[in-house]
């Protein structure tokens, strides 16, 4: 059976898509299962039941030739643990999780909770502060960056390169090629600064060269891997809090049932990061011809994964835009699934979950004075969400 596959020249990564992709998911959905994206030559899956079977099949859907949209950064990317398939992938994930794994989370698990004590004190004291800049950055940038330890004087630099690599994600537009130099500028530090003697000793970064010293991984893998560090560990987890705090803003009745009952943290995480996908979306390339719900596709199409679009598929989740901590959605698909499910995904769940349980502690109703929205061509979310705090 062949079925003609609805076309659709929307840009995804226009500004006004970025601001608010959803009335566009809506309508790729219910075109059909694939909707082929004519600007970016992608065959898109946005709803759940696909978008999850393509996470559960490396097989089929490869991630060995990048995730990403331009072919150029594609090659360019190739061979970081994103961008690869087992056998590779095994070997790289099993050295990169090592510092991330849940029984070292705990470890660190306090100086998370004393670091979110002491942010929601000094903000809400003062009664009004940006959610972006002030609370959610806080934990990656005093915490996190320095666990990667690529150095005290680079841990600023962390957040302006690791924008400009998720920019470099998209086509190649105003967005990406402004991001250009900035990706140099990192791989140019990878490459000969970020080397044991000149980095934190013992560091995340520095226990990649500890495993190839040990021939756990070929030494010249070591620098691009550094990008599996640096791009996901912060403005991802950032983004993550400040949806948060900008839905239970707008829905002060779950932030009142949160706050009566603190076993409902997880759900909100999980609810919250439904709602609104840090990472709207990756790629993957079809290693063989394949079949999705009756639409068939070449192999070496590229597919790309909208996970933003399957977490609000009423197919899945019922009256999919309301903000319910109730629904309890452990299967949302934000932190991916599958050979590739995110990595740090206890790390950012332990910071989300530090910040919520103090908030709660402190914060009766949060009232939004301004929001702007990121314009980025790999993250969704705000840059600024500026709000005023009630005490209990
Ligand atoms: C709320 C915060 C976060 C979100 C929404 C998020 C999202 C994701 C997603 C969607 C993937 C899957 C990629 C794929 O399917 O190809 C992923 C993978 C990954 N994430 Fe996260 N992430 C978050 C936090 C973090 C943190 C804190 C770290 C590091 C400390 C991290 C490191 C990684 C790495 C290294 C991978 C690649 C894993 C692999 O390819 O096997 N992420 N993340």
């Amino acid at each position: 059976m062949t079925t003609t596959i609805p076309v659709d020249d929307v840009d995804l990564f226009s500004d006004e898509a970025r601001i608010d992709p959803y009335p566009v998911y809506d309508r790729m959905r219910e075109a059909g299962p694939v909707v082929h994206l004519v600007r970016q030559d992608l065959f898109a899956l946005t709803r759940y039941a696909d978008v999850r079977a393509a996470l559960m099949d490396w097989k089929t859907f490869s991630s060995a030739k990048g995730v990403f949209v331009d072919p150029g950064i594609n090659a360019q990317l190739e061979g970081i643990t994103l961008c690869s398939d087992p056998p590779d992938h095994t070997m790289m994930r099993g050295v990169l999780g090592r510092p991330l794994r849940q029984e070292l989370m705990r470890a660190i698990s306090s100086t998370i909770e004393a670091a979110a004590d002491e942010i929601v004190t000094r903000l809400v004291a003062r009664g009004r502060f940006d959610a972006a800049t002030e609370l959610a950055e806080h934990l990656p940038m005093t915490v996190v960056s320095e666990l990667v330890g690529l150095g005290e004087g680079n841990r600023g630099k962390m957040l302006e390169w690791a924008e400009a690599i998720w920019n470099v994600q998209g086509p190649v537009n105003e967005r990406f090629t402004a991001s250009g130099p900035l990706v140099g500028e990192f791989l140019d530090f990878a490459a000969n600064e970020a080397v044991p003697g000149k980095i934190e000793p013992d560091g995340w970064a520095d226990q990649l060269y500890q495993a190839a010293d040990r021939g756990e991984l070929p030494r010249d893998k070591c620098p691009v891997m550094m990008l599996d560090y640096v791009t996901p560990s912060l403005d991802t987890t950032i983004l993550a809090i400040t949806n948060a705090v900008a839905l239970f803003a707008r829905h002060p009745e779950q932030w009142e049932l949160l706050r009566a009952d603190r076993s409902l943290i997880p759900h909100a995480i999980n609810e919250s990061l439904r709602i609104e996908s840090p990472v709207p979306q990756f790629s993957r390339v079809l290693t063989e011809d394949h079949e999705i719900d009756g639409v068939a596709l070449p192999a070496g199409s590229r597919v790309a994964l909208l996970y933003g679009a399957a977490n609000r598929d009423p197919r899945k989740y019922p009256d999919p835009a309301r903000f319910d901590i109730t629904r309890r959605p452990s299967d949302q698909l934000s932190f991916g699934r599958g050979e590739h499910v995110c990595i740090g995904m206890n790390l950012a769940r332990l910071e989300m979950s530090a910040l919520l349980g103090r908030l709660a502690d402190e914060v009766a109703e949060f009232e939004i004075v301004s929001a702007r929205p990121l314009l980025n061509n790999g993250l969704r979310g705000l840059e600024s969400l500026v709000v005023s705090v009630r005490t209990p």
